[in-house]
Parts: structure tokens; C-alpha cells; sequence
């Protein structure tokens, strides 16, 4: 269970510079696709990733598969490079002009790295909900359901987007509370409708993982539940990566968990992970049952 990539010594990985492109129209193709329908479930894999800003290292060599279906949980202290592992995975690390990663990410089996892969292929693949919930605060509810189908290009009939807001906003939990206003701006929701509205944002264009980075560190319990309940549904179509820090959720919604360390002056990289339960219950790093016990951090 303990993770090994802490105990192999490797010489240093190069460094990837961020390839930041000016982002262009897309093509003819793309912007005639149809309405995607749901892939099979894929699992995603973070193989050796190390990550940088500037010339600070904050990750070392972290590998870590998410099984496909499963929801795994990334727990530990603040500072540790959770964020910045989650923002790997969905190629976010390198919008920072500073920043810099070594290491691949393969989703289903391809790296989504890859030079012959596009960015906006692997940001439709790999969604992301964030920990304050961002919908587009002028536009409708509807509207904001699909606002990825134009920023990827998807042609849809009246009747396929109406079809698709429907199924998103009941995935997410939320379409019993706006039905009867979905042409009400999103800013007018409550911070957990938000957040579910950003989910179903997310789901409208059938992603494969869902990353979620402290999804309910802003909301009420009531709300937290709903989202958890929610995320347990979700997981039969979408592998769920979700970065907490609250161990009773871990527990209630991961099945697997990986627990982050960035001892003093050093970057970040798993110490252990494996099944929840057992995490939880017997870990087996002293460091990880004092974590999960509230000793630190
Ligand atoms: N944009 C940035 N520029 C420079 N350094 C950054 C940036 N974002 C994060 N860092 C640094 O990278 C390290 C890891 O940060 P990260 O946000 O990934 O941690 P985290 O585990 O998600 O923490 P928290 O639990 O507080 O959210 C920290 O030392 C942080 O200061
Ligand atoms: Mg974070």
C-alpha cells in the first residue's frame, strides 16, 4: 500500500516548459461536432509527476492511478501540492507563466501530454469544479449548462441542448430546485446550487474524470451532502478525483485515498494510499495515521 515511488531513488526527470499557446479558432471539424455522447469509463494516471514554480519545486515524482469508476480522495496538509497535482492532471499547471512539470498523465492509456494531442481535448476529457463555485454569474441557468458546447465546438439542435440541460441538472442534483427558472441568471443561485450548477456545467460535455478541488469547503452541511450524494451517483459514468480536507467526507465518498506530505523544505509526494477504509483504519506510515487522527496539519 505504501507508495514506492518514495523509496526509488531516480535522477531528476527533465523539465516540460509549459507550452502556452495562443488559442486559436477551431477547426471546421470541431465545430460541427455533435453532441458527445458518454464514453466508457476510463481511469487516469499520474506517472513520476514533479512540478515546479520558477525555481521551487513543490512536487517529486508522484505516481498514482485513478482506477476508472472509482472516486479517489487526495488528503494532507495545506502547502503539500494537492491543487497543483489536481491542476496537472487537466493540463491548469501550465496557465502559471512560471511553472514547469515533468511526468506524464495518461488518461485511458494516452498521455494527454503528448505534443499530438490538443489542450482542449484533454480540458473536455478531464473537468474541473473548483473549491468557489464560478458559473458565468450573466448568464442564464440554461445558458451556463452549456456553455461548454461552444468553447469546444459542439453543434446542438434546440432540442438536444434542452434534452442535455435536463439530464445534467438532474445528475447534479439540482434540476428539481431551478426547473421552473432556468432562464434566471446563475448568480441569482445559493452558493450549493452554484456549485452544482458548475457541475452540471462540467457534465455537459461528457468528461471522462471529474476533478474536484474542495467542493464544499465554502458550503453549509445540507448543501455538503447533497454534493456528496450527488458525487456517489456520478461515479457510475465518471471517474471522481476530489482534493478535501475533511476526513469524515474522504471516508463517506472515496473508496480510494492518497495522502500528500511536503516535509519541511521539500516538495510534495505521496506517502501512502490505498483503499479508504484501510487508510483510515489501519494506515500503514505512522505519518498518515497521525494525519488522519488530527495530530497535523
Ligand atoms: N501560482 C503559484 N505560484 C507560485 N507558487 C505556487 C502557486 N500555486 C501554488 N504554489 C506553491 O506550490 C505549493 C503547493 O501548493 P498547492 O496549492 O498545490 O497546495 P495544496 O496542497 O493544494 O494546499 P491547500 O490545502 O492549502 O489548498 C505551495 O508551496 C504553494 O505556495
Ligand atoms: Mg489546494
Amino acid at each position: 500500500m505504501t507508495d514506492d515511488i518514495t523509496a526509488v531513488i531516480e535522477p531528476l526527470p527533465s523539465r516540460r516548459t509549459p507550452r502556452l499557446r495562443t488559442p486559436r479558432a477551431p477547426r471546421r471539424s470541431a465545430a460541427t461536432a455533435a453532441v458527445p455522447v458518454a464514453e466508457p469509463l476510463a481511469a487516469l494516471e499520474g506517472r513520476n509527476i514533479s512540478a515546479w514554480f520558477g525555481d521551487h519545486q513543490v512536487l517529486d515524482r508522484v505516481s498514482l492511478t485513478m482506477p476508472a469508476g472509482v472516486v479517489t480522495s487526495l488528503i494532507g496538509p495545506s502547502g503539500c501540492g494537492k491543487s497543483t497535482f489536481l491542476r496537472i492532471l487537466n493540463r491548469m499547471h501550465e496557465l502559471v507563466p512560471s511553472a514547469s512539470l515533468a511526468g506524464e498523465v495518461l488518461l485511458d492509456g494516452e498521455d494527454i501530454y503528448d505534443p499530438s494531442r490538443k489542450l482542449v481535448e484533454a480540458r473536455k476529457h478531464i473537468g474541473m469544479v473548483f473549491q468557489k463555485p464560478n458559473p458565468f454569474p450573466a448568464q442564464s441557468i440554461y445558458d451556463n449548462v452549456i456553455a461548454g458546447l461552444k468553447l469546444t465546438g459542439t453543434r446542438a439542435s434546440r432540442d438536444e441542448k434542452d434534452e442535455l440541460v435536463e439530464s445534467c441538472l438532474i445528475k447534479a442534483g439540482l434540476w428539481k430546485e431551478v426547473k421552473d427558472r432556468l432562464r434566471a441568471p446563475g448568480a441569482g443561485l445559493s452558493g450549493g446550487q452554484q456549485q452544482r450548477l458548475c457541475i452540471a456545467r462540467s457534465l455537459a460535455v461528457k468528461p471522462r474524470v471529474l476533478l474536484m478541488d474542495e467542493p464544499c469547503s465554502a458550503l453549509d452541511p445540507t448543501s455538503t451532502r447533497v454534493i456528496e450524494e450527488t458525487m456517489l451517483e456520478l461515479a457510475h459514468e465518471v471517474t471522481i478525483v476530489i482534493v478535501t480536507h475533511n476526513m469524515q467526507q474522504a471516508q463517506r465518498v472515496s473508496q480510494q485515498c492518497a495522502f500528500f506530505l511536503a516535509a519541511q523544505g521539500t516538495p510534495g509526494a505521496i506517502v501512502e494510499h490505498g483503499d479508504t477504509e484501510a487508510m483510515f483504519h489501519d494506515p500503514v506510515d505512522p505519518r498518515t495515521f497521525d494525519y488522519v487522527n488530527g495530530r497535523f496539519g
